[in-house]
């Protein structure tokens, strides 16, 4: 026999210096769901360890985070007044260009604060645009997640991260954000986002299900991987900083294929669903949490992405996994 592939297997050490695939906490982002009021921090049922917030005990789970590492995150606005309009997701003193103006103030630049983009949990319909004749129109969406950018970036955001899959509204924003002077805030796009039935116990969490119909006309269909790579072509062509790919789990083969053709870093979102079924199963004592969330961290980084979007993180650096 030439070839013992079994040498490098032998013990630790061997294993270890051949390792092709390495995780670092610098690679995750962690998401948090803020509500109005005061003293809130309230468990959320099929997202277990994950909370509603209001913006004082935010602050508190923040610090304990940054301790060990957690300096990412990424923030969902749920509970604010809903309208046709979606006026609420673009007011300058709403609820998250509140929430950033106070973790920069507790936090300065330690913290590096993400926010999504989108109208859903903004909407009475819960769809993700300006709904008229039961359709998301898409060039009075984009005027809106404009005006939410701008909200967000003049608060402080560092990177936004438009979730709601209109066509050129990376380009919209980049635009509104050059022309207001705010030349630094990065737009990580969710490029490439399929409609999934993994958002379910998000919607839940964010207040975002829609009341009719589903997404199906502006997220992705999960068939198309051709259509993916477009996309994420087209986000980058209109100025993405940083593209993501999302699920995660069920999309490895799409964050691999966008990886061969774009050198802007990748990231991708192990959404609710995925990040539900790990605690069930776990819970149950059906598998070992520890070991199936690092294999699943190790997939995602061996697919391409650089960066980890994911509910599991603070269990991971709180017991040290990473
Ligand atoms: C809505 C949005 C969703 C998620 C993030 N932003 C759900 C949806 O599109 O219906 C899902 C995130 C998760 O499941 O963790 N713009
Ligand atoms: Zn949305």
């Amino acid at each position: 026999m030439i070839y013992r592939q079994r040498r490098l297997r032998k013990n630790p050490i061997v294993r270890e210096m051949v390792a092709e695939t390495h995780l670092s906490k610098d690679m995750f982002i962690y998401p948090y769901f803020i509500v109005p009021g005061n003293q809130i921090k309230h468990a959320l049922p099929s997202l277990p360890g994950i909370h509603h917030f209001s913006i004082d005990k935010l602050i508190e789970d923040v610090a304990i985070g940054l301790k060990l590492g957690v300096n990412k995150i990424m923030l969902f606005g749920v509970g604010e007044e809903k309208s046709a309009d979606a006026h609420t997701a673009y007011d300058r003193h709403g609820l998250v260009p509140k929430a950033i103006r106070a973790l920069r103030e507790a936090f300065g630049e330690d913290l590096y604060i993400v926010t999504d983009v989108c109208v859903c949990s903004y909407t009475t319909h819960g769809h993700c645009g300006i709904l008229e004749h039961d359709y998301v129109q898409n060039d009075a969406t984009i005027d809106v997640l404009t005006k939410m950018s701008l909200a967000h970036a003049e608060a402080g955001a560092d990177m936004l991260a438009p979730s709601d899959m209109m066509d050129g509204r990376i380009s919209a924003i980049r635009k509104a954000l050059d022309e207001n002077n705010q030349v630094n805030v990065a737009i990580m796009s969710h490029a490439t986002k399929f409609a999934s039935s993994y958002y379910g116990p998000f919607r839940e969490a964010a207040d975002c299900a829609p009341s009719k119909g589903d997404r199906k006309a502006y997220q992705m269909d999960f068939r198309n991987p051709n259509e993916a790579l477009r996309e994420a072509f087209l986000d980058e062509q209109e100025g993405a900083d940083v593209l993501m790919i999302k699920p995660a789990l069920a999309y490895l083969d799409v964050i691999s294929r966008i990886k061969d053709e774009t050198t802007l870093p990748l990231a991708c979102y192990n959404v609710s669903g995925e990040f539900a079924m790990v605690k069930a199963a776990a819970q149950n004592g059906w598998i070992d949490e520890q070991k199936i969330v690092m294999e699943t961290m190790y997939a995602f980084a061996r697919a391409g992405a650089r960066i980890i979007t994911t509910y599991h993180i603070r269990d991971m650096v709180e017991q040290q996994w990473i």
